[in-house]
């Protein structure tokens, strides 16, 4: 179903399904133990482990409750892979969203991922409805705090030793935005 794939065509990055040539440019950024630290996944090893990533989410298709897909963000002027962007909508009600995003270690400070999550949001807001987008970081990850205020999200809490991360029990802020919210700013 090509036409349920998403391919948000933005000014520097495009936001879209992955494609099996991201496979290479994927693992690179994702295969690096200290650039996604905070974020608490696994680096990956192997390249094959960045193929099947791919291979399993390049047909997902967004909107089904309590499943991530995951979706990259290419650089438009060298049409390369660099980072991704994570959305679920929540199974309890599938109008509201949590988000999780990265952006390889060569192109961070760019503005490339403030770009990606604005036009996503519209896309999110506009186009799918979505009442709520929310998103949660370790309360020492600088670079997502002051990514999510520069979207204009709210940090609505902390939560205390909500996360298990390189063997210690981390605390995390929770972000969120209201469809009503973006829409009269
Ligand atoms: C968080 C991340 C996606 C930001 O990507 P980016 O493309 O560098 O962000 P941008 O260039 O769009 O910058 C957005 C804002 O954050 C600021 N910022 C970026 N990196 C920063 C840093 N390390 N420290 C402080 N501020 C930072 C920018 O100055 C900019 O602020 P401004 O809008 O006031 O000018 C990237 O650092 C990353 O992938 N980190 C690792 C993965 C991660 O932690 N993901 C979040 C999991 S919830």
């Amino acid at each position: 179903m090509a036409d349920d794939k998403v391919h948000l065509k933005l000014k520097r990055v495009t936001i879209r399904n992955f494609q099996n040539r991201d496979a290479a440019d994927f693992f690179e950024y994702r295969s690096d133990p200290i650039a996604n630290i905070l974020q608490g996944y696994s680096p990956l090893t192997a390249l094959e482990q960045a193929v099947d990533y791919v291979d399993r989410q390049k047909n997902n298709i967004f909107g089904q409750a309590g499943h991530w897909v995951q979706l990259g963000i290419v650089e438009n002027a060298s049409n390369k892979l660099i980072g991704d962007i994570g959305i679920r909508p929540q199974d309890y009600d599938p109008r509201m969203v949590e988000i999780g995003f990265t952006v390889a270690s060569d192109f961070r400070k760019k503005g490339y991922a403030k770009e990606a999550l604005s036009g996503l949001f519209a896309w999110l807001f506009w186009e799918k409805q979505i009442h709520r987008i929310m998103a949660i970081t370790d309360t020492e990850n600088q670079a997502t705090i002051r990514l999510l205020e520069g979207l204009r999200m709210r940090r609505e809490g902390k939560t205390i030793k909500s996360f298990w991360n390189q063997g210690a029990w981390r605390d995390e802020f929770l972000f969120a935005l209201l469809s009503e919210e973006w829409m009269t700013h």
